[in-house]
């Protein structure tokens, strides 16, 4: 493609490190998009004839049937996808397929079809993550009442619901999917005829190119063009921040999934047994899912130095942002359905949960709380009587509310039956009915909600 200015041929390790097309091929489709789209604005604005970009669509749609046919030919003597579909165009229609790379470069081909590529992404995942929405919201309506402990420092902490821990979830995949939909509303200009760097002498409408291909408007800096790479490093910041909390999801899932926890037991069909003992049932999907997270992350990493250093306009290091970006999305896609089909399938045990909060001492707070609402006690004093009250439950081996009122009135007078009513868990995840709190009758408006957004029922 370049011969005319070389004495000689590259040697095999420049055709080795040179070669893209193992990996870019996975641009064909927006390649031969931006191609059609391209060459049918030459076309119309004189500067191919009408018979030529016939001509070349047709070709370009016979390359495209052959490919989903037969898959693309690695020919790494053609470096990339742009030159192995051009030279394949070139055997099927001759002369004319010279003419499409008119008032174009592969700088700006490639910044095309790359975003094109990204954007699909995009829509992708966000399909997924609605999915797992989906998911976690249904699970929640099931167990917007089910008593669960809550933890900070994993320790007992207060009594929460079920259906208000899957909701905390939704909320944090609400803000993945913002952060996607904003990375895709940016992103959304077409670098199409910005030619190599410096725009072309060709009278070309980026307006069409840019509407041809779905994108707001044509980039308005050629410099910038080429050499921006934002989409793709906002679309792998999205993907490793989506990522940490699947990890979350995923740690959280394992935890409750080991015996000591006993509070879920994960489907089979995502789960695996040993070799040797008998009795396993491991959550490989959900540790290969934070494991994918820190894969991710590497992923962004990699391309973030890639592009730090690296002066205007394009440069070949450039050519190295894909196989992250592929990996990075092939992780999360592949994780973000392992999490949707754990968060559906599983089997939550309400019975250990529920026995898990009422074993740790969750209620002491409330015990605190009736102190300062009943017998009008300052806070940090109500907070020391408990503390001694939780001593007392500790040394004897029960929970707070199996002490007597004997037990709890040598602590302080001021104490009186009715606090009983107080320390149940039921009580006590009923009384945090402030906005966002924990109450079944909050929860399940945090639920209806969202089943609005998510188009349910
Ligand atoms: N294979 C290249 C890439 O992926 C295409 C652009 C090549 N441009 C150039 N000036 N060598 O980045």
């Amino acid at each position: 493609m370049w011969g005319g200015r070389f004495a000689e041929g590259p040697s095999a390790i420049m055709r080795e490190i040179n070669a893209s097309i193992p990996f870019d091929k996975a641009l064909w489709r927006q390649d031969i998009a931006a191609s059609k789209a391209h060459v049918a604005m030459l076309g119309s604005q004189g500067i191919v004839s009408a018979e030529d970009a016939q001509a070349i669509a047709d070709g370009l749609d016979q390359v495209a049937a052959e490919y989903e046919a037969n898959g693309v030919p690695e020919n790494w003597d053609l470096e990339d996808i742009h030159m192995v579909t051009e030279s394949r165009l070139a055997e099927l229609i001759g002369a004319p397929a010279g003419r499409l790379h008119t008032g174009r470069s592969r700088n700006d081909q490639v910044a095309t079809d790359f975003r094109l590529w990204v954007r699909d992404a995009i829509d992708q995942v966000d399909a997924g993550l609605a999915d797992l929405q989906r998911a976690l919201v249904g699970r929640a309506g099931e167990h917007a009442a089910s008593i669960m402990p809550g933890f900070t420092h994993l320790q007992t902490a207060q009594p929460v619901t079920l259906g208000h821990h899957l909701m905390a979830y939704y909320e944090m995949i609400r803000r993945d999917r913002s952060r996607f939909a904003d990375a895709r509303t940016r992103m959304n200009e077409s670098p199409l005829g910005s030619a190599a760097l410096a725009g072309t002498g060709f009278p070309l409408d980026r307006d069409a190119t840019a509407a041809a291909l779905g994108f707001d408007r044509p980039t308005a800096n050629s410099l910038d063009a080429v050499s921006d790479r934002d989409f793709a490093l906002d679309y792998l910041q999205a993907a490793a921040q989506c990522a940490l909390h699947l990890s979350r999801l995923a740690e959280e899932l394992i935890l409750w999934a080991s015996q000591p926890f006993g509070f879920v037991r994960l489907p089979d069909a995502l789960s695996t047994g040993s070799s040797i003992m008998p009795q396993k049932k491991n959550p490989d999907a959900a540790e290969l899912v934070r494991g994918h997270a820190g894969r991710i992350v590497g992923c962004l990493t990699a391309l973030m130095v890639t592009m730090k250093g690296l002066p205007l306009a394009y440069s070949k290091d450039m050519q190295d942002d894909k196989p992250p970006v592929f990996e990075a999305h092939g992780l999360l896609a592949l994780s973000i359905a392992a999490m949707t089909g754990m968060v559906s399938g599983s089997d939550f045990r309400t019975d250990r949960m529920r026995q898990a909060a009422e074993l740790g001492y969750a209620t002491a707070t409330d015990l605190a709380d009736w102190l300062v609402r009943e017998a009008d006690v300052p806070f940090r004093e109500a907070h020391h009587i408990t503390g001694a009250a939780v001593k007392l439950a500790e040394a004897r081996g029960v929970a707070l509310d199996a002490l007597t009122l004997a037990e709890l009135q040598a602590i302080d007078q001021r104490i009186d039956q009715r606090v009983f009513a107080a320390l149940s868990v039921d009580a006590s995840v009923a009384a945090r009915a402030s906005y966002g709190g924990t109450a079944p009758v909050r929860v399940r408006e945090q639920i209806a909600d969202a089943k609005i957004v998510l188009d349910m029922e």
